[in-house]
């Protein structure tokens, strides 16, 4: 029988093993140990018009995710940037477009490699080593219009927060509480302090003050955690990190989220009840208006 998701795998490029190939033939070892373990590390970078956007900071985090995982990072800088740059190129190829037309992700996975199930970190396998592109779905107009609902939850995921795992129930059921409750994303807390949403980090607006958790081990440090506050700075906007209670995260003027897909994005609705003025507001456009600013500097 073919599921439905399988019959709609694209024909576009993908990396695998030093070997480029179609995302519908790319096939792994029932024995990899990301298969098995879910014993990974992920990365997902925009690249706005065939440009990769913040690279080396992704970059960077992988590195950091692989360490925690004593797994050495298989390829070079140079290697990574080269095998993105020649998936961007065929994905324009095999869509009839041009890369400066596209707006895409680039998904990068390595898992510790294939061996007989057992538990401990095998030394000594060659890690796989995964990399596709698909088209990029940024926000609609209407949810940067009207913000987006979401929905709070206890964190019931593990305190390795930080590391950028393939190791996904955690987030798979996070996100299915929001998906029942027909929002956009689960806001979730450690005890009384807010951590993170299944698949974005969350920053709260008090005041003319824009403020995220610390990036410690409940919380994936993404990468707009660095461009957030590079932005907030530019624009004098008061910055800063520190444990935040659920009275704040409700108490807010406004509330932000922000991925690689999601950029930022203003939540209006959080359990039902109106964020601030239950309207997108000041920071968020400003906030915004800046990671726009940014998309273009990357072409100049
Ligand atoms: N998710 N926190 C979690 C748990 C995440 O999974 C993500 C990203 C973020 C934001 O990180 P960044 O700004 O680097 O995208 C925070 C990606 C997009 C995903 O799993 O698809």
């Amino acid at each position: 029988m073919t599921l439905p998701h399988t019959s709609q795998l694209p024909d576009t490029p993908c990396y695998l093993n030093g070997e480029f190939t179609a995302l519908k033939d790319a096939k792994i070892s029932v024995l990899d140990r990301g298969f098995i373990f879910g014993d990974g590390v992920y990365e997902v970078v925009p690249v706005y018009g065939g440009r990769l956007f913040r690279f080396a900071q992704h970059m960077a985090r992988l590195s950091r995710s692989l360490a925690e995982l004593r797994i050495a990072n298989p390829l070079s800088h140079a290697q990574w940037h080269e095998i993105a740059l020649k998936l961007i190129a065929d994905y324009a190829q095999s869509t009839g477009t041009t890369p400066e037309m596209s707006d895409q992700l680039i998904y990068i996975q390595i898992t510790r490699g294939v061996a007989l199930r057992d538990h401990p970190m095998l030394p000594g396998l060659t890690p796989t080593v995964f990399v596709m592109t698909n088209a990029m779905k940024l926000p609609s107009a209407q949810q940067r219009s009207e913000g987006v609902a979401c929905v709070t939850a206890d964190d019931f995921r593990w305190e390795k927060a930080h590391i950028k795992s393939t190791s996904l129930l955690g987030a798979v059921f996070s996100r299915q509480i929001s998906v029942d409750a027909g929002a956009l994303e689960t806001i979730m807390f450690r005890g009384e302090h807010l951590s993170e949403a299944s698949s974005s980090n969350v920053w709260v607006v008090k005041n003319g003050k824009v403020m995220g958790p610390p990036k410690d081990h409940l919380v994936l440090e993404g990468i707009r955690y660095g461009l957030i506050e590079e932005m907030c700075r530019a624009a004098e906007i008061d910055f800063e990190l520190r444990r935040l209670s659920r009275e704040e995260v409700f108490d807010a003027d406004e509330l932000l989220l922000s991925s690689a897909t999601k950029e930022v994005l203003p939540v209006t609705l959080l359990d039902g009840r109106a964020v601030g003025k239950g309207t997108p507001g000041p920071i968020y456009a400003q906030l915004h208006a800046a990671y726009q600013q940014a998309k273009r500097d990357l072409s100049t």
